[in-house]
Parts: C-alpha cells; structure tokens; sequence
C-alpha cells in the first residue's frame, strides 16, 4: 500500500504541518535504534517522560542511562535558545524503562504543534505506552496554593491550534481521536496511591493551556475561572493530544509556582515560578520515581 492511500487529506492541503511526518518519524526512530544498537543496547521504553520547568535534571537519575544528541536524530526541532541541552535519554527507574527528552522547543518559540510533538511521537513508536507529563502552572483553583502538586484531571485547549492540524496519516491514529479519557483514570488511581504511600499531598484539578508566552492578564484569568479551569500554563496540551492520537495513556501533574496574575496585588515574574520549581523539585521527583516504579508491579 502507498502511503497516500493512509492519509486522509484534501486538495490543496497536502503541505500542513503534518504532511510527510510518518516518513520523518521513521527516520528518527531508525536513526535512534541504530545508535542504541551501536551502544549494545535494546531499549524498549514502557514510559515516556516530559519534564516540566526546573525537572529537566531529573533524566540525571535514570539507572543505566544513554543519551543521544538531537543533532544526531534527523528530524528533532534544536531549540534555539544557546546552551539549552538537547538529548533523548533512555534508563531505568526501578524496573521501569523510560525515556525522556532533557531540553524541548515550544509553540512559543516559533515552531508549529506537529514539530513540538515530533520528539513524543518518536518516544512512542519506540514503545512507550504510558505518558507521564509535567508542567510549571499557575494556580487559579480556590483551593490551591503555591507548591501544590495538582493531578490534571482534563484540560482547556486554548492554544486556537493543534498538533494534528493536516492531513491524518491513520497509521499513527484516527483523524478524530476520542478525548473523553485523555487523562486515565487507572494511571490517576495509581499516582495517587503513590503520593499516599509517601506522605505526598496531590490535588484535583482541571489545566487551561494557552500559547503564552506573555502571562495572562487578570481578566483572562477570571475568564478561565468562569470556564472551571483551576491551573493555566503554556504546555502539555499538544502533547496529551497526541498521545491520545497514538493510543497511549497519559498521567499529567502540575507543580503551582505562582498564584495566576490577579489573585494578589503583585507583578508575575518568571524567577518566581523557577524558584517555586526547585524547591517543590525534591518532593516532585520523589512521587515521579514512586509513581514510575508502579508502573512494573
Ligand atoms: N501562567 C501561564 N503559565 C505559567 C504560569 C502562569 O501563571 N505559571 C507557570 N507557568
């Protein structure tokens, strides 16, 4: 079969974002196993990671780890940003095999959704089966505070964009993807469990993601309180769409760095949603690594 005969799409709309992405994505995911294989490796990642702001040292953990450049994976956005790492890393927690991207690209930025997702949709084909994302977040819920750790339990998609926007190629999924278990229920139950056995406190909460990168303004922030949104951030959208696309379930946790802009008397800065990030980093990593050691019981 071609690959035309895959792809549902319309005249003239052969050029979006998506066009040719299951031929890119072939590429990437063979470029990585060669390299694996060249490390005497066969990783077969049950989860894929995405680590939200202040997180990225967590790959540092991984047991018997391996990284791979970007710049070796044909296809894989580079961030512009200077300095910023940009590696796949592959290793162990526990029993559980993970991969994780350390260093990603954002819609802000200037890339379209299917690139920012290209990374996750490659960590998928590599096996994964299990999304665990994280996220920096701004807390709008009545009940949260600063530090909080918040289990997503469905989101907002206010980016006006998405990540399948072009032709549908229906090897990575259907055209209309179901999003009514876009956060699982099984993986919310387990990460609870997880938070209880070690003395972590995890809240509710409904995720608003927007395109950013300016913060929101107080009465954007009431809008989103009207549309029962409790934490607002500029990620993780995209890419529970595309796991959802591919099949894979996703367990999505906030840490709250700030309260959203309104809530106090005082100007947002991005220092303080950092500084919130390395101090919660300790408590955070611990529930990741309990969590993720479930999944192998
Ligand atoms: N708004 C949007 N994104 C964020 C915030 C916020 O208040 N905090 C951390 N990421």
């Amino acid at each position: 079969m071609s690959a035309e005969q895959h792809v549902s799409s319309v005249d003239g709309a052969g050029d979006g974002p998506t066009d040719g992405l299951f031929d890119r994505l072939q590429e990437a995911v063979a470029a990585i196993r060669g390299s694996l294989q060249a490390a005497g490796r066969d990783d077969r990642p049950q989860a894929a990671l995405i680590l939200g702001s202040g997180l990225g040292p967590y790959a540092e953990t991984f047991e018997d780890r391996f990284a791979i450049d970007y710049q070796d994976i044909p296809h894989f956005p580079v961030s512009s940003v200077e300095g910023h790492v940009g590696r796949l890393v592959f290793g162990r927690v526990g029993e559980t095999q993970c991969v994780t991207m350390q260093g990603r690209v954002h819609f802000y930025e200037g890339y379209d959704l299917a690139k920012v997702t290209l990374p996750l949709r490659v960590m998928l084909l590599l096996g994964a089966d299990k999304v665990v994302v994280t996220n920096a977040a701004g807390g709008l819920g009545k009940d949260l505070e600063v530090g909080d750790l918040v289990l997503i339990r469905d989101h907002l998609n206010l980016f006006g964009a998405s990540p399948l926007r072009g032709p549908n190629d229906d090897r990575l999924g259907p055209r209309f993807p179901d999003m009514t278990y876009a956060y699982d229920a099984a993986l919310r139950r387990l990460a609870e469990e997880a938070a209880a056995s070690c003395d972590i406190g995890l809240k509710h909460g409904i995720y608003a993601g927007l395109f950013g990168p300016a913060y929101e303004t107080p009465a954007e922030i009431e809008m989103l309180r009207r549309l029962g949104a409790d934490l607002v951030g500029m990620s993780t959208v995209p890419e529970v769409i595309v796991a959802n696309h591919m099949g894979a379930k996703v367990l999505g946790i906030s840490c709250v760095t700030n309260l959203a802009a309104g809530s106090m008397d005082e100007a947002l800065c991005h220092d303080e949603v950092t500084d919130v990030a390395q101090r919660v980093r300790g408590t955070f990593e611990q529930l990741l690594s309990t969590i993720l050691r479930r999944f192998s019981d």
